[in-house]
C-alpha cells in the first residue's frame, strides 16, 4: 500500500519541516487537497504553496483538486510542481479533456467521487486513468468520521479493476480501522490527523507497516 499524508493537517508555520519529517520517515506520496470555497465549503492553499514546497521534498505530490473548472487551472498546478493530479467527476463536464490535459503531460491522472455518488459516474474513464479516489467524508475538512458504508463502493471496484489498479481512499481513516480499509481492497491511503498529531515519525512508520 502507498501511504499519503495529508498536509491539510499539517503546521503550515513550519510546513517544510514537517514535510521532511514525513519523507523521512519513509512515506513516498504527500497529498495536497486544494479547495477553493465553491466545490467544498472551505478554501485551504494553491499554487504558491505547492511550488515553494517542490524545493524542499521530492516526494511524489498527489494533488487533489477540489474545485470547480478543474480544466482551468490544471495546467497551472502541473507546472508548480504536481506529479500526479487528482479532480472530482462532479466538478466538471469536461472529464475527457481533464483527463488528456493531465496525460498528455505525463503525470498520473486521478478521477475522485463524494461518498454518495454512485461508481456509475466514474465507470466509462476507468481504463483512462491511474487512480480513483473514493472520498470517505464529505470533502471540505480533516478530522472527520470515515464512512463505513463507502467499503462496499470499494470492493465492487476492485473486484471490477483487478489488483494492479490505485484505488485511493481519503478521510476518517485511522491506526485503528486501516485494516479494515486494507481488506475492502485500498492500496493508496490518505491520512491527514492520524499524521500530523504530534508524533509524525512514529504515525507514519505504524500506518506503513501494515
Ligand atoms: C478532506 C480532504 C482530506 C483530509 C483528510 O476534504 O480531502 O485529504 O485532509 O483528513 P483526515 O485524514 O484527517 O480525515
Ligand atoms: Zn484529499
Amino acid at each position: 500500500m502507498i501511504l499519503s499524508p495529508s498536509i491539510l493537517s499539517a503546521d503550515f508555520g513550519i510546513l517544510a519541516e514537517q514535510v521532511r519529517e514525513v519523507e523521512e520517515a519513509g512515506a513516498e506520496w504527500l497529498h495536497i487537497d486544494v479547495m477553493d470555497g465553491h466545490f467544498v465549503p472551505n478554501m485551504s492553499f494553491a499554487m504558491p504553496v505547492i511550488k515553494s514546497l517542490r524545493k524542499y521534498t521530492s516526494l511524489f505530490f498527489d494533488v487533489h483538486l477540489m474545485i470547480e473548472r478543474p480544466k482551468v487551472y490544471i495546467e497551472r498546478f502541473i507546472e508548480s510542481g504536481a506529479d500526479g493530479i487528482t479532480f472530482h467527476a462532479e466538478a466538471t463536464d469536461k472529464i475527457d479533456e481533464c483527463i488528456d490535459m493531465i496525460r498528455k503531460r505525463g503525470k498520473s491522472v486521478g478521477i475522485s467521487i463524494c461518498p454518495e455518488t454512485p461508481l456509475s459516474v466514474i465507470d466509462d474513464y476507468l481504463d483512462k486513468v491511474d487512480m480513483a479516489l473514493l472520498m470517505t467524508v464529505h470533502p471540505g475538512y480533516g478530522g472527520q468520521k470515515y464512512i463505513t458504508e463507502v467499503n462496499s463502493k470499494i470492493r465492487e471496484l476492485r473486484a471490477k479493476m483487478g489488483d494492479d489498479f490505485k484505488i485511493q481512499v481519503d478521510g476518517g481513516v485511522t491506526e485503528e480501522n486501516l485494516d479494515d480499509i486494507l481488506e475492502a481492497g485500498a492500496n493508496v491511503i490518505v491520512a491527514g490527523t492520524a499524521v500530523f498529531n504530534g508524533d509524525i515519525t512514529g504515525s507514519v512508520k505504524r500506518l506503513m507497516n501494515r
